[in-house]
């Protein structure tokens, strides 16, 4: 599974990436806000950063706009994937927009259908929103395995990219089920490198070898 990080922020961005476990990137409106940054410059730093794929969102809600700002945002950086939100005249835009090759990502994706809707209009990849609907009382993981299995079923090489990752256990099965990206925020990262039996080994291994240099 690819893991992209899901983060506007430079420097997480830089320090993950330099130990070598970071595929791609995701931003959204809401994360590039935070930062309080210049949106086109912050996206460009961040391609220069990572190899693979980076997405940054268009913020038009008619597909003409959401058309002329895909292709502005498609000449900062060749890795650079334009997010589209799933309504209506996202799924207008992407047609055009895929047709010129410009790489897609479709965002607010909650069922599977809106997932086999994008991907029919050409969508690079779709991200299902897990988090958020665990928070509606649904089953977040539950819909993106349901789009992992129905694409296979199909052959369609639309990618799914598990989003709105909010815990391990999301992180776990987006890779049971054959996610092919989780996009996971930095503090969850950290998490994914914790585990208390890795440190108590760790430290019983080196007092071990610490008693054996000192009968030595
Ligand atoms: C990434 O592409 C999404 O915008 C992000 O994962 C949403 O996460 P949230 O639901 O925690 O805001």
């Amino acid at each position: 599974m690819k893991i992209f990080l899901d983060s506007a922020n430079i420097e997480d961005i830089k320090k993950y990436a330099s130990w070598g476990i970071v595929d791609g990137v995701t931003t959204n409106p809401s994360l590039v806000a935070k930062e309080n940054v210049d949106f086109k410059t912050r996206v460009q730093e961040i391609c220069n950063v990572v190899d693979g794929p980076v997405s940054a969102e268009v913020v038009s809600i008619t597909a003409d706009e959401m058309i002329a700002e895909a292709r502005n945002i498609a000449t900062w950086a060749p890795n650079v994937v334009v997010k589209i939100p799933f309504i209506e005249e996202g799924l207008k835009a992407l047609k055009v927009i895929s047709a010129e090759k410009i790489m897609t990502n479709v965002t607010l994706i909650f069922s599977p259908a809106q997932a086999m809707l994008a991907a029919k209009a050409g969508a690079t990849f779709v991200s299902p929103f897990a988090g958020r609907l665990d928070d509606i009382g649904e089953d977040g993981m539950e819909v993106v395995a349901e789009i992992v299995n129905i694409f296979q079923i199909y052959g369609i090489k639309t990618k799914v990219l598990a989003a709105s990752i909010r815990s391990n256990q999301h992180i776990l099965q987006a890779m049971r089920v054959g996610s092919d990206v989780a996009t996971i925020p930095p503090k969850l990262l950290d998490k994914m490198i914790a585990h208390p039996l890795t440190d108590k080994g760790l430290a019983a291994f080196l007092k071990d070898w610490e008693g054996m240099k000192a009968n030595t």
